[in-house]
């Protein structure tokens, strides 16, 4: 099978985590839009979705899914994601589309978090994919040397603003061992808004989509 075609077996396998008259927390990026039209064909069974990008909100609109802002939920029953990297941990290396702020927000009030991937993202060490750092536009040089001093080597993402206003370093060269500590120190950064490290909280289920089916680790 093709990367878009088990992007989307996955994304339709997480329906079955999504409960009648529940508020669903919706990612972003490619395999979320398969789940986002997957939502669409069951919507008249769901209350809505609390979105986590605009790019979200929009295909969430074109579904007629009913939109509820973060401020009016008490919390998420489930919160469904893709990401760039997984590890055997359930942690994660988001925000390759720039979402990651809002995503972890999302994770943060969800109580379940269902991570959607096919196997190309699953890694024994987080780090090949460059971690992304959304950053307030006043403080990019100062936390790009707080980055180099951490052994990374930050790239500035050229023409991306992200939804709330700000910047995005990609940090490459890293090799995560300790993926709750490094989160820790990136966010103790002045002018650091979000570290896409996803590990603190990390993904509750984990489907993992590969030529041989659907993989579910709980
Ligand atoms: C969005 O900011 C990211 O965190 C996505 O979840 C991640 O980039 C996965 O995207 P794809 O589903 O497009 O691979």
């Amino acid at each position: 099978m093709q990367q878009d075609e088990l992007k989307k077996a996955v994304a339709w396998a997480a329906l079955d985590y999504v409960a009648a008259g529940t508020i669903v927390g919706t990612g972003t990026g490619s395999t979320v839009a398969h789940f986002i039209e997957a939502l669409g064909s069951i919507r008249d069974k769901i209350k809505g979705a609390v979105s986590s990008s605009e790019a979200s909100s929009a295909q969430l609109k074109k579904f007629a899914i009913p939109l509820f802002d973060c401020n009016q939920v008490d919390g998420l029953d489930i919160y469904v994601d893709g990401a760039d990297e997984i590890n055997p941990q359930k942690q994660m290396i988001k925000g390759g589309g720039a979402a990651l702020t809002r995503e972890k927000i999302l994770a943060a009030i969800a109580r379940k978090f269902i991570c959607i991937v096919d196997a190309s993202k699953q890694v024994d060490v987080l780090g090949k994919f460059p971690l992304p750092v959304e950053v307030i536009p006043m403080a990019r040089t100062y936390v790009s040397r707080q980055l180099i001093q951490l052994g990374g080597k930050p790239v500035h993402r050229q023409h991306v603003i992200t939804d709330n206003g700000n910047l995005i370093l990609d940090v490459h060269n890293l090799r995560i061992s300790d993926a709750v500590a490094l989160e820790d120190k990136i966010n103790g950064i002045a002018g650091v808004v979000t570290v896409g490290l996803f590990a603190r909280r990390a993904a509750d289920v984990v489907l993992v989509a590969a030529a041989g089916g659907i993989k579910v680790i709980g």
